[in-house]
Protein backbone atom coordinates (compact mmCIF):
# COMPACT_ATOMS: atom_id res chain seq x y z
CA UNK A 1 0.00 0.00 0.00
CA UNK A 2 1.26 3.66 -0.25
CA UNK A 3 0.73 6.85 2.08
CA UNK A 4 -3.22 6.75 1.23
CA UNK A 5 -5.59 9.73 0.02
CA UNK A 6 -5.65 12.39 2.19
CA UNK A 7 -9.10 13.49 3.78
CA UNK A 8 -10.06 16.27 5.45
CA UNK A 9 -11.55 15.12 9.16
CA UNK A 10 -13.83 17.99 11.35
CA UNK A 11 -14.50 16.80 14.61
CA UNK A 12 -17.38 18.38 16.94
CA UNK A 13 -17.07 17.93 20.37
CA UNK A 14 -14.24 17.10 22.24
CA UNK A 15 -15.43 15.72 25.41
CA UNK A 16 -15.39 12.52 26.88
CA UNK A 17 -15.57 10.61 23.03
CA UNK A 18 -14.01 13.28 20.84
CA UNK A 19 -10.50 13.24 22.61
CA UNK A 20 -10.59 9.50 22.60
CA UNK A 21 -11.62 9.96 18.52
CA UNK A 22 -8.01 12.35 18.69
CA UNK A 23 -5.70 9.88 20.42
CA UNK A 24 -6.84 7.16 18.47
CA UNK A 25 -6.71 9.04 14.88
CA UNK A 26 -3.12 10.46 15.86
CA UNK A 27 -1.71 7.00 17.22
CA UNK A 28 -2.78 5.19 14.00
CA UNK A 29 -2.87 7.73 11.22
CA UNK A 30 -0.03 6.22 9.59
CA UNK A 31 -0.96 2.67 9.68
CA UNK A 32 -4.20 3.68 8.04
CA UNK A 33 -2.11 5.17 5.08
CA UNK A 34 -0.31 2.24 4.68
CA UNK A 35 -2.58 -0.44 5.75
CA UNK A 36 -6.17 0.99 4.76
CA UNK A 37 -5.09 3.94 1.35
CA UNK A 38 -6.43 6.74 3.70
CA UNK A 39 -4.45 9.82 5.29
CA UNK A 40 -7.13 10.97 7.66
CA UNK A 41 -5.96 14.59 8.81
CA UNK A 42 -7.80 15.95 11.69
CA UNK A 43 -7.92 19.62 10.51
CA UNK A 44 -11.25 21.39 12.18
CA UNK A 45 -12.14 21.10 15.78
CA UNK A 46 -15.58 22.79 17.46
CA UNK A 47 -15.95 22.98 21.19
CA UNK A 48 -18.12 24.85 23.10
CA UNK A 49 -15.78 26.49 25.10
CA UNK A 50 -12.79 26.85 23.12
CA UNK A 51 -10.88 28.30 26.17
CA UNK A 52 -10.64 25.00 28.33
CA UNK A 53 -7.48 22.64 28.94
CA UNK A 54 -7.58 19.98 27.15
CA UNK A 55 -5.90 16.08 27.36
CA UNK A 56 -4.89 16.58 23.46
CA UNK A 57 -2.33 18.44 21.16
CA UNK A 58 -4.32 20.06 18.36
CA UNK A 59 -2.89 21.50 14.97
CA UNK A 60 -2.19 25.10 15.66
CA UNK A 61 -5.83 27.21 14.22
CA UNK A 62 -7.40 24.13 14.42
CA UNK A 63 -10.45 25.56 17.15
CA UNK A 64 -13.56 26.99 15.06
CA UNK A 65 -17.34 26.98 15.76
CA UNK A 66 -19.59 24.25 14.46
CA UNK A 67 -21.56 26.18 11.90
CA UNK A 68 -17.94 27.08 10.26
CA UNK A 69 -16.64 23.61 10.26
CA UNK A 70 -19.39 22.18 8.55
CA UNK A 71 -18.72 25.23 5.61
CA UNK A 72 -15.77 24.61 5.13
CA UNK A 73 -14.03 23.47 2.04
CA UNK A 74 -11.16 21.47 3.90
CA UNK A 75 -13.54 19.32 5.54
CA UNK A 76 -14.48 15.94 3.78
CA UNK A 77 -15.78 14.11 7.20
CA UNK A 78 -17.56 15.75 9.82
CA UNK A 79 -17.12 13.84 12.78
CA UNK A 80 -20.05 14.67 15.52
CA UNK A 81 -19.52 14.04 19.19
CA UNK A 82 -21.08 16.87 20.91
CA UNK A 83 -24.30 15.27 21.71
CA UNK A 84 -28.25 16.93 21.71
CA UNK A 85 -30.65 16.53 19.14
CA UNK A 86 -31.68 19.87 17.19
CA UNK A 87 -28.41 21.88 16.84
CA UNK A 88 -26.71 18.52 16.09
CA UNK A 89 -29.43 17.57 13.72
CA UNK A 90 -29.18 20.78 11.68
CA UNK A 91 -25.85 20.69 11.54
CA UNK A 92 -25.13 17.22 10.39
CA UNK A 93 -27.81 17.71 7.74
CA UNK A 94 -25.84 20.87 6.59
CA UNK A 95 -22.67 19.15 6.34
CA UNK A 96 -24.36 16.20 3.99
CA UNK A 97 -25.85 18.19 2.10
CA UNK A 98 -23.38 20.06 0.85
CA UNK A 99 -21.21 16.47 0.17
CA UNK A 100 -19.44 15.90 3.50
CA UNK A 101 -19.33 12.45 5.11
CA UNK A 102 -20.68 12.14 8.45
CA UNK A 103 -19.35 9.83 11.33
CA UNK A 104 -21.90 10.35 14.91
CA UNK A 105 -21.81 8.81 18.53
CA UNK A 106 -25.45 10.57 18.31
CA UNK A 107 -28.07 7.91 19.22
CA UNK A 108 -30.74 10.29 20.11
CA UNK A 109 -30.24 12.40 17.02
CA UNK A 110 -30.36 9.51 14.87
CA UNK A 111 -33.21 7.57 16.57
CA UNK A 112 -35.49 10.74 16.71
CA UNK A 113 -34.27 12.32 13.34
CA UNK A 114 -32.47 9.57 11.67
CA UNK A 115 -34.81 10.09 8.51
CA UNK A 116 -33.77 13.61 7.90
CA UNK A 117 -30.40 12.31 8.19
CA UNK A 118 -30.19 9.81 6.00
CA UNK A 119 -32.06 11.74 3.69
CA UNK A 120 -29.68 14.36 3.77
CA UNK A 121 -26.95 12.24 2.83
CA UNK A 122 -28.43 10.61 0.07
CA UNK A 123 -29.29 13.94 -1.07
CA UNK A 124 -25.32 15.07 -0.73
CA UNK A 125 -24.12 11.49 -1.88
CA UNK A 126 -22.64 11.20 1.30
CA UNK A 127 -22.36 8.38 4.06
CA UNK A 128 -23.38 8.30 7.45
CA UNK A 129 -21.87 6.17 10.11
CA UNK A 130 -22.80 5.63 13.37
CA UNK A 131 -21.72 2.37 14.93
CA UNK A 132 -20.55 4.60 18.10
CA UNK A 133 -24.05 5.31 18.63
CA UNK A 134 -25.32 1.65 19.95
CA UNK A 135 -23.07 -0.14 22.50
CA UNK A 136 -19.87 1.72 22.45
CA UNK A 137 -17.17 -0.12 21.00
CA UNK A 138 -19.05 -3.22 20.02
CA UNK A 139 -19.62 -3.08 16.21
CA UNK A 140 -23.34 -5.05 17.00
CA UNK A 141 -24.57 -2.58 13.51
CA UNK A 142 -21.82 -3.68 11.27
CA UNK A 143 -22.63 -7.29 12.29
CA UNK A 144 -26.54 -7.26 11.88
CA UNK A 145 -25.95 -4.94 8.45
CA UNK A 146 -22.76 -7.61 7.38
CA UNK A 147 -22.00 -10.39 8.75
CA UNK A 148 -25.75 -11.28 9.53
CA UNK A 149 -26.89 -10.29 5.81
CA UNK A 150 -27.63 -13.73 4.63
CA UNK A 151 -30.49 -14.09 7.42
CA UNK A 152 -33.24 -12.94 9.37
CA UNK A 153 -33.25 -11.69 12.42
CA UNK A 154 -35.67 -13.24 14.51
CA UNK A 155 -34.95 -11.61 17.71
CA UNK A 156 -32.71 -9.49 19.79
CA UNK A 157 -32.05 -8.81 23.31
CA UNK A 158 -29.34 -7.41 25.67
CA UNK A 159 -27.66 -5.12 27.75
CA UNK A 160 -27.70 -1.82 26.05
CA UNK A 161 -26.73 0.80 28.53
CA UNK A 162 -23.59 0.44 30.38
CA UNK A 163 -24.27 3.60 32.83
CA UNK A 164 -27.09 1.52 34.50
CA UNK A 165 -25.41 -2.06 33.99
CA UNK A 166 -22.54 -0.59 36.44
CA UNK A 167 -24.99 0.83 38.84
CA UNK A 168 -26.30 -2.42 38.92
CA UNK A 169 -23.87 -4.69 39.41
CA UNK A 170 -21.41 -2.82 42.10
CA UNK A 171 -25.32 -2.35 44.03
CA UNK A 172 -25.70 -6.08 43.35
CA UNK A 173 -21.90 -7.12 43.54
CA UNK A 174 -20.40 -4.58 46.54
CA UNK A 175 -23.73 -3.27 47.85
CA UNK A 176 -23.25 0.65 46.94
CA UNK A 177 -25.64 3.23 47.01
CA UNK A 178 -27.83 4.25 43.87
CA UNK A 179 -26.48 7.80 43.56
CA UNK A 180 -22.57 7.16 44.73
CA UNK A 181 -22.83 4.75 42.00
CA UNK A 182 -24.16 6.98 39.44
CA UNK A 183 -21.53 9.44 40.49
CA UNK A 184 -19.43 7.25 39.81
CA UNK A 185 -20.51 6.72 36.34
CA UNK A 186 -20.34 9.57 35.34
CA UNK A 187 -17.03 10.33 36.54
CA UNK A 188 -16.04 7.67 34.49
CA UNK A 189 -17.65 9.04 31.16
CA UNK A 190 -20.41 6.74 30.52
CA UNK A 191 -23.55 8.76 31.25
CA UNK A 192 -25.29 11.17 28.76
CA UNK A 193 -25.42 14.59 29.68
CA UNK A 194 -28.65 14.05 31.52
CA UNK A 195 -28.07 11.08 33.02
CA UNK A 196 -31.75 10.47 33.25
CA UNK A 197 -31.71 9.31 29.84
CA UNK A 198 -29.76 6.73 30.94
CA UNK A 199 -31.46 5.99 34.23
CA UNK A 200 -35.23 5.72 32.71
CA UNK A 201 -34.40 3.49 29.90
CA UNK A 202 -34.61 6.63 27.18
CA UNK A 203 -31.05 5.77 25.78
CA UNK A 204 -31.41 2.05 25.97
CA UNK A 205 -34.72 2.59 23.92
CA UNK A 206 -33.01 4.75 21.55
CA UNK A 207 -30.58 2.30 20.79
CA UNK A 208 -33.22 -0.93 20.52
CA UNK A 209 -34.93 1.64 18.28
CA UNK A 210 -31.68 2.03 16.08
CA UNK A 211 -31.10 -1.94 15.87
CA UNK A 212 -34.64 -2.44 15.12
CA UNK A 213 -33.90 -0.06 12.23
CA UNK A 214 -31.11 -2.22 11.17
CA UNK A 215 -31.93 -5.78 12.26
CA UNK A 216 -35.61 -5.73 10.92
CA UNK A 217 -35.04 -2.88 8.31
CA UNK A 218 -38.32 -1.08 9.51
CA UNK A 219 -38.64 2.21 11.13
CA UNK A 220 -39.82 1.97 15.16
CA UNK A 221 -39.96 5.32 16.56
CA UNK A 222 -38.51 5.42 20.34
CA UNK A 223 -41.46 6.94 22.08
CA UNK A 224 -43.71 3.17 20.54
CA UNK A 225 -41.14 0.91 22.71
CA UNK A 226 -42.92 0.17 25.91
CA UNK A 227 -39.90 1.97 28.38
CA UNK A 228 -39.24 1.54 31.90
CA UNK A 229 -35.88 2.26 33.57
CA UNK A 230 -33.96 1.37 37.14
CA UNK A 231 -34.91 4.28 39.71
CA UNK A 232 -37.18 2.00 41.25
CA UNK A 233 -35.35 -1.11 41.83
CA UNK A 234 -34.18 -0.89 45.48
CA UNK A 235 -31.41 -2.86 47.47
CA UNK A 236 -34.42 -5.51 48.61
CA UNK A 237 -35.33 -6.22 44.61
CA UNK A 238 -31.57 -7.11 44.50
CA UNK A 239 -31.56 -9.21 47.30
CA UNK A 240 -34.82 -11.39 46.77
CA UNK A 241 -33.49 -11.73 43.46
CA UNK A 242 -30.11 -13.45 44.14
CA UNK A 243 -32.81 -15.66 46.49
CA UNK A 244 -34.73 -17.10 43.59
CA UNK A 245 -31.33 -17.29 41.63
CA UNK A 246 -31.30 -14.56 39.36
CA UNK A 247 -30.01 -10.96 38.96
CA UNK A 248 -31.60 -8.09 37.82
CA UNK A 249 -30.11 -6.49 34.33
CA UNK A 250 -31.95 -3.27 32.45
CA UNK A 251 -33.07 -5.41 29.13
CA UNK A 252 -33.58 -4.19 25.37
CA UNK A 253 -35.90 -6.71 23.60
CA UNK A 254 -36.95 -6.66 20.12
CA UNK A 255 -38.67 -9.27 17.73
CA UNK A 256 -40.89 -8.96 14.86
CA UNK A 257 -44.62 -10.15 15.26
CA UNK A 258 -46.26 -10.14 11.74
CA UNK A 259 -46.34 -6.76 10.80
CA UNK A 260 -45.53 -5.15 14.14
CA UNK A 261 -42.20 -4.98 16.30
CA UNK A 262 -42.38 -6.09 20.13
CA UNK A 263 -40.19 -3.98 21.68
CA UNK A 264 -39.33 -3.20 25.35
CA UNK A 265 -36.73 -1.47 27.15
CA UNK A 266 -37.65 -2.65 31.36
CA UNK A 267 -35.55 -4.17 34.10
CA UNK A 268 -35.64 -7.82 34.10
CA UNK A 269 -35.04 -10.80 36.67
CA UNK A 270 -32.11 -12.93 34.45
CA UNK A 271 -30.96 -16.47 35.37
CA UNK A 272 -27.86 -16.15 37.65
CA UNK A 273 -26.22 -18.93 35.26
CA UNK A 274 -27.07 -16.96 32.45
CA UNK A 275 -24.52 -15.43 29.93
CA UNK A 276 -26.56 -12.01 30.33
CA UNK A 277 -25.86 -12.00 34.78
CA UNK A 278 -22.01 -12.04 33.68
CA UNK A 279 -21.96 -9.08 31.91
CA UNK A 280 -20.86 -6.82 34.61
CA UNK A 281 -20.28 -2.38 34.64
CA UNK A 282 -19.82 -1.18 31.58
CA UNK A 283 -19.97 -4.07 29.39
CA UNK A 284 -23.23 -4.41 27.56
CA UNK A 285 -24.15 -8.03 25.43
CA UNK A 286 -26.09 -8.19 22.39
CA UNK A 287 -27.50 -11.70 21.70
CA UNK A 288 -29.48 -11.78 18.07
CA UNK A 289 -30.98 -14.94 16.71
CA UNK A 290 -30.49 -15.09 13.22
CA UNK A 291 -32.71 -17.60 10.65
CA UNK A 292 -29.52 -19.10 9.38
CA UNK A 293 -26.90 -18.84 11.98
CA UNK A 294 -28.78 -19.25 14.99
CA UNK A 295 -28.49 -17.28 18.05
CA UNK A 296 -24.92 -15.47 18.40
CA UNK A 297 -23.62 -12.96 21.30
CA UNK A 298 -22.00 -9.66 20.64
CA UNK A 299 -20.13 -7.92 23.49
CA UNK A 300 -17.95 -5.74 25.02
CA UNK A 301 -17.48 -2.42 26.39
CA UNK A 302 -20.47 -0.23 25.85
CA UNK A 303 -19.49 3.21 26.94
CA UNK A 304 -16.29 5.13 27.79
CA UNK A 305 -13.81 7.22 25.99
CA UNK A 306 -11.85 4.81 23.60
CA UNK A 307 -14.24 1.93 23.60
CA UNK A 308 -16.28 4.40 21.78
CA UNK A 309 -13.88 6.41 19.66
CA UNK A 310 -12.80 2.83 18.49
CA UNK A 311 -16.33 2.62 16.94
CA UNK A 312 -16.11 6.24 15.48
CA UNK A 313 -12.59 5.60 13.84
CA UNK A 314 -13.51 2.48 12.46
CA UNK A 315 -16.27 4.43 10.77
CA UNK A 316 -14.25 7.24 9.94
CA UNK A 317 -11.63 4.37 7.99
CA UNK A 318 -14.96 2.71 6.25
CA UNK A 319 -16.80 6.07 5.09
CA UNK A 320 -13.11 7.56 3.98
CA UNK A 321 -12.44 4.45 1.93
CA UNK A 322 -15.97 4.28 0.27
CA UNK A 323 -15.78 8.03 -0.50
CA UNK A 324 -12.56 7.24 -2.40
CA UNK A 325 -14.13 4.50 -4.35
CA UNK A 326 -17.55 7.16 -4.63
CA UNK A 327 -20.01 5.43 -3.28
CA UNK A 328 -22.57 7.53 -1.07
CA UNK A 329 -25.21 6.26 1.18
CA UNK A 330 -28.40 5.36 -0.84
CA UNK A 331 -31.74 6.23 0.53
CA UNK A 332 -32.98 3.56 1.82
CA UNK A 333 -32.33 3.57 5.25
CA UNK A 334 -34.92 6.69 5.14
CA UNK A 335 -37.38 5.22 3.41
CA UNK A 336 -38.12 2.31 5.65
CA UNK A 337 -41.64 1.04 6.39
CA UNK A 338 -42.83 2.05 9.85
CA UNK A 339 -43.47 -0.71 12.00
CA UNK A 340 -46.51 -0.84 14.72
CA UNK A 341 -46.01 -1.32 18.08
CA UNK A 342 -47.04 -4.88 19.16
CA UNK A 343 -50.25 -4.57 20.81
CA UNK A 344 -49.86 -5.36 24.73
CA UNK A 345 -52.43 -8.24 24.55
CA UNK A 346 -49.77 -10.32 22.29
CA UNK A 347 -47.08 -9.78 24.68
CA UNK A 348 -46.73 -12.41 27.55
CA UNK A 349 -44.88 -12.23 30.72
CA UNK A 350 -43.73 -13.48 33.74
CA UNK A 351 -43.00 -11.92 36.71
CA UNK A 352 -41.85 -10.81 40.06
CA UNK A 353 -44.06 -9.06 42.39
CA UNK A 354 -43.11 -7.54 45.60
CA UNK A 355 -46.03 -6.49 47.91
CA UNK A 356 -46.25 -4.81 51.37
CA UNK A 357 -48.67 -5.80 53.49
CA UNK A 358 -50.59 -5.89 56.60
CA UNK A 359 -49.87 -9.27 58.45
CA UNK A 360 -53.29 -10.20 59.02
CA UNK A 361 -54.26 -13.93 58.14
CA UNK A 362 -56.23 -14.13 54.24
CA UNK A 363 -53.97 -11.63 52.81
CA UNK A 364 -51.99 -14.23 50.53
CA UNK A 365 -55.26 -16.06 49.64
CA UNK A 366 -56.88 -12.62 48.47
CA UNK A 367 -53.93 -11.71 46.41
CA UNK A 368 -54.10 -15.06 44.66
CA UNK A 369 -57.40 -14.78 44.39
CA UNK A 370 -57.23 -11.75 42.02
CA UNK A 371 -54.18 -13.60 40.06
CA UNK A 372 -56.81 -16.47 39.74
CA UNK A 373 -59.41 -13.90 38.68
CA UNK A 374 -56.61 -12.63 35.88
CA UNK A 375 -55.86 -16.36 34.34
CA UNK A 376 -52.31 -15.75 35.93
CA UNK A 377 -50.54 -18.99 37.86
CA UNK A 378 -48.07 -18.18 41.02
CA UNK A 379 -44.35 -20.13 40.80
CA UNK A 380 -43.03 -19.07 44.00
CA UNK A 381 -44.21 -16.91 46.99
CA UNK A 382 -41.17 -15.89 49.96
CA UNK A 383 -42.20 -14.25 53.33
CA UNK A 384 -39.62 -14.26 55.71
CA UNK A 385 -41.03 -13.94 59.46
CA UNK A 386 -43.76 -11.38 60.68
CA UNK A 387 -43.90 -7.88 60.69
CA UNK A 388 -40.05 -7.34 60.01
CA UNK A 389 -40.36 -4.33 57.63
CA UNK A 390 -42.16 -1.76 58.93
CA UNK A 391 -45.12 -1.48 61.87
CA UNK A 392 -47.18 -4.35 61.47
CA UNK A 393 -46.28 -5.05 57.45
CA UNK A 394 -44.55 -7.67 55.94
CA UNK A 395 -42.81 -7.95 52.75
CA UNK A 396 -44.44 -10.74 50.56
CA UNK A 397 -42.82 -11.92 47.22
CA UNK A 398 -44.66 -13.77 44.22
CA UNK A 399 -43.06 -14.94 41.06
CA UNK A 400 -45.98 -15.70 38.37
CA UNK A 401 -46.16 -18.03 35.67
CA UNK A 402 -46.24 -16.64 31.97
CA UNK A 403 -49.40 -14.56 31.45
CA UNK A 404 -50.37 -12.03 29.16
CA UNK A 405 -48.96 -8.31 30.33
CA UNK A 406 -51.98 -6.90 29.84
CA UNK A 407 -54.19 -9.39 32.45
CA UNK A 408 -51.18 -8.95 35.21
CA UNK A 409 -50.76 -4.84 34.77
CA UNK A 410 -54.97 -5.05 35.60
CA UNK A 411 -54.10 -7.98 37.75
CA UNK A 412 -51.40 -5.85 40.22
CA UNK A 413 -53.56 -2.62 39.63
CA UNK A 414 -56.30 -4.25 41.66
CA UNK A 415 -54.26 -5.93 43.56
CA UNK A 416 -52.82 -2.98 44.93
CA UNK A 417 -56.27 -1.30 45.62
CA UNK A 418 -56.66 -3.97 48.52
CA UNK A 419 -57.24 -2.49 52.32
CA UNK A 420 -54.48 -4.68 53.33
CA UNK A 421 -52.03 -4.16 50.96
CA UNK A 422 -49.47 -0.62 51.99
CA UNK A 423 -47.60 0.91 49.28
CA UNK A 424 -47.63 0.41 44.98
CA UNK A 425 -47.15 -3.01 44.38
CA UNK A 426 -43.16 -3.46 42.51
CA UNK A 427 -43.59 -5.29 38.84
CA UNK A 428 -40.17 -6.77 37.66
CA UNK A 429 -40.18 -8.94 34.90
CA UNK A 430 -38.56 -12.07 34.50
CA UNK A 431 -36.66 -13.45 31.71
CA UNK A 432 -35.54 -17.06 31.58
CA UNK A 433 -33.64 -16.14 28.46
P1 LIG B 1 -19.17 15.38 26.51
O1 LIG B 1 -18.04 14.80 27.24
O2 LIG B 1 -20.16 16.20 27.26
O3 LIG B 1 -18.60 16.25 25.29
C1 LIG B 1 -19.38 17.08 24.51
C2 LIG B 1 -18.47 17.96 23.69
O4 LIG B 1 -19.27 18.71 22.77
C3 LIG B 1 -17.69 18.98 24.51
O5 LIG B 1 -16.36 19.04 24.04
C4 LIG B 1 -18.41 20.31 24.24
O6 LIG B 1 -17.55 21.43 24.27
C5 LIG B 1 -18.89 20.08 22.83
N1 LIG B 1 -20.06 20.88 22.48
C6 LIG B 1 -21.27 20.92 23.08
N2 LIG B 1 -22.09 21.76 22.43
C7 LIG B 1 -21.39 22.27 21.40
C8 LIG B 1 -21.67 23.19 20.37
N3 LIG B 1 -22.87 23.78 20.27
N4 LIG B 1 -20.70 23.47 19.46
C9 LIG B 1 -19.49 22.87 19.55
N5 LIG B 1 -19.17 21.98 20.49
C10 LIG B 1 -20.10 21.68 21.41
O7 LIG B 1 -20.02 14.23 25.78
P2 LIG B 1 -19.55 12.76 25.35
O8 LIG B 1 -19.70 11.83 26.51
O9 LIG B 1 -18.26 12.85 24.65
O10 LIG B 1 -20.73 12.35 24.35
C11 LIG B 1 -20.83 12.93 23.08
C12 LIG B 1 -21.82 12.15 22.23
O11 LIG B 1 -21.41 10.79 22.16
C13 LIG B 1 -23.25 12.12 22.75
O12 LIG B 1 -24.14 12.10 21.66
C14 LIG B 1 -23.33 10.78 23.48
O13 LIG B 1 -24.65 10.26 23.54
C15 LIG B 1 -22.47 9.93 22.59
N6 LIG B 1 -21.88 8.76 23.21
C16 LIG B 1 -21.19 8.87 24.36
C17 LIG B 1 -20.61 7.75 24.90
C18 LIG B 1 -19.82 7.80 26.19
O14 LIG B 1 -19.42 6.74 26.69
N7 LIG B 1 -19.58 8.99 26.75
C19 LIG B 1 -20.74 6.50 24.27
C20 LIG B 1 -21.46 6.43 23.08
C21 LIG B 1 -22.02 7.56 22.56
P3 LIG B 1 -16.75 21.87 25.61
O15 LIG B 1 -15.71 20.82 25.81
O16 LIG B 1 -16.18 23.18 25.29
O17 LIG B 1 -17.77 21.88 26.71
N1 LIG C 1 -24.67 6.76 28.31
C1 LIG C 1 -24.45 5.65 27.45
C2 LIG C 1 -24.35 4.39 28.26
C3 LIG C 1 -23.20 5.87 26.65
O1 LIG C 1 -24.16 4.48 29.47
O2 LIG C 1 -24.50 3.31 27.70
C4 LIG C 1 -22.99 4.83 25.58
O3 LIG C 1 -23.95 4.93 24.58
Amino acid sequence: MGNGRTLGVGLIGLGVVGTGVVQLIQKNREDFKKFRGVDLDLRRVAVRDPGKPREVDLPTGAFTTAEALVEDPDVDIVVEVMGGVDAATDLCCRALKSGKDLVTANKAMMAERGDEVFSAAAAGGASVGFEASVCGGIPILQALRDGLVANQVESLYGILNGTTNYILTRMTDEGGSFDEMLQEAQDAGYAEADPAMDIDGTDAAQKLSLLCRIAFRRRLDPEHISKEGIEGISPVDIDFARELGYTIKLLGIARPLGDSIEARVHPALVPLDSQLANIKHEFNAVEVVGSAAGPQVFTGRGAGRLPTASAIVADLVDVAQRRLAGRGESADLARLPEAAPASPDSVKISAYCRFTVFDTPGVLAQIACIFADHNIGIAKVIQHGRSESEGDTVTLIMTTHEARESDMKRAVHVIGQLPVVQHEPKVIRIEEL
